[in-house]
């Protein structure tokens, strides 16, 4: 039988004793100091003053005690507890501090950095050049024709006198997309303009239409798989090679200045008949094929390769053929039609010698033709 236990039982009291309260409260205090940051400071909290932590528990079992012992082990946890809460305030303060100042360093916004010069783009060189043919052109009173470029092979092809059999075909190495039997193709040339505006309207038809070709070149110094055509259109009575030749003229003198024409090289194209190949007299030798050296002394024109001409693009008069399938009536109507690419002219008009330059996008290569917006 065993009476009421109100002696100090030192065996149930060891675990509260003065040398393990001590222990867990060091023990405490060295995971404070060492905490490096808040959150590493959240856990310590938890691991060590939390209500499963030593201290904690610790604090749980006096109440199981005898009133001797309560009271001695209650104060000794009492104050480690205190030590370890105290600790725990001044270490969350301190890393608050350092945790701000770091901050402060961190994300500095120099106030003093200028802020107003972002860098001004430039237009494209191609489209400033699309646009200036345009005006040249609209300056004589024509307007400016659009088609998509994803296109029917009627309109990109038949529609121009290039039936499915004709060998011209395969001048034009063609992208064809799926499926195959919806016909449809990207437009290798501008002129399926041609067929889409004498169907759509009545002459007179006065048109320019920049835009961009597609055809399954190799992408080199000189081709490229996407490049820009501007094709011209003319529908009217009584037209004429000679009114041809005078436009194209004119157009010559407009892009590369004054006294720089045209000449013809007979060609074939199956829309137009009679065709010709359109050659510009070169605007640095004008013709002669070389340019001064210096002294008596001269050399080899570098632009059109002592040719003193340079092949610019293809034209002739509309086949009536192509009338009849547009819907105009050939007896009343007679047309011209031409078409250049415009890479190439910006090319020789600029010397540029890469034509992927034009397309690789630097900046600093646009900005040389200017930033005009
Ligand atoms: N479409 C022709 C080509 O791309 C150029 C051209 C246009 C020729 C108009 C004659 C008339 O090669």
């Amino acid at each position: 039988m065993s009476g009421p236990n109100s002696s100090y039982d030192p065996v149930q009291v060891t675990p509260l004793g003065e040398e393990q309260v001590f222990a867990m409260r060091d023990e405490a205090l060295a995971a404070i100091a060492g905490a490096a940051d808040v959150d590493a400071l959240k856990q310590v909290r938890t691991d060590h003053a939390g209500d499963r932590s030593p201290l904690g528990l610790a604090n749980r079992e006096i109440g199981a005690l005898p009133p001797q012992a309560k009271k001695d082990a209650g104060m000794r946890v009492g104050q480690a507890r205190g030590a370890v809460n105290q600790a725990l305030a001044a270490r969350q303060e301190i890393l608050e501090a350092e945790a701000e100042e770091q901050m402060l360093v961190t994300e500095t916004v120099d106030v003093t950095l200028p802020w107003d010069r972002t860098p001004a783009g430039a237009r494209h060189p191609i489209t400033l050049m699309s646009e200036r043919i345009a005006d040249i052109f609209v300056a004589m009173g024509w307007e400016v024709a659009e088609g998509p470029l994803v296109e029917a092979e009627w309109l990109n092809f038949d529609a121009l006198n290039l039936g499915a059999d004709h060998p011209a075909r395969t001048m034009q190495d063609t992208f064809w997309t799926e499926p195959a039997e919806n016909h449809v193709v990207l437009r290798t040339h501008t002129s399926p303009v041609q067929a889409r505006t004498m169907l759509t309207r009545t002459p007179p038809i006065y048109v320019v239409c920049p835009g961009r070709v597609f055809r399954t070149d190799e992408y080199d110094a000189t081709h490229s798989p996407m490049f820009h055509q501007v094709e011209g259109l003319v529908i009217d009575e009584g037209i004429t090679m000679a009114h041809l030749k005078g436009s194209l003229d004119h157009f010559a003198q407009a892009v590369f200045g004054e006294g720089i024409t045209t000449r013809f090289r007979p060609s074939y194209f199956p829309f137009t008949e009679p065709s010709a190949e359109v050659d510009l007299i070169c605007f640095v030798c004008r013709g002669s094929g070389v340019v001064d050296a210096g002294g008596s002394a001269s050399v080899q024109c570098r632009t059109c390769r002592g040719e003193g001409w340079i092949e610019w693009g293809g034209c002739g008069v509309v086949n009536p053929r192509v009338l009849v399938a547009c819907g105009v009536d050939p007896e009343r109507y007679t047309g011209f039609a031409f078409g250049m690419g415009i890479d190439r002219t910006l090319m020789f008009r600029h010397g540029v010698g890469d034509l992927r330059s034009f397309f690789e996008g630097d900046v600093r290569f646009a900005r040389a033709f200017g930033t005009e917006i």
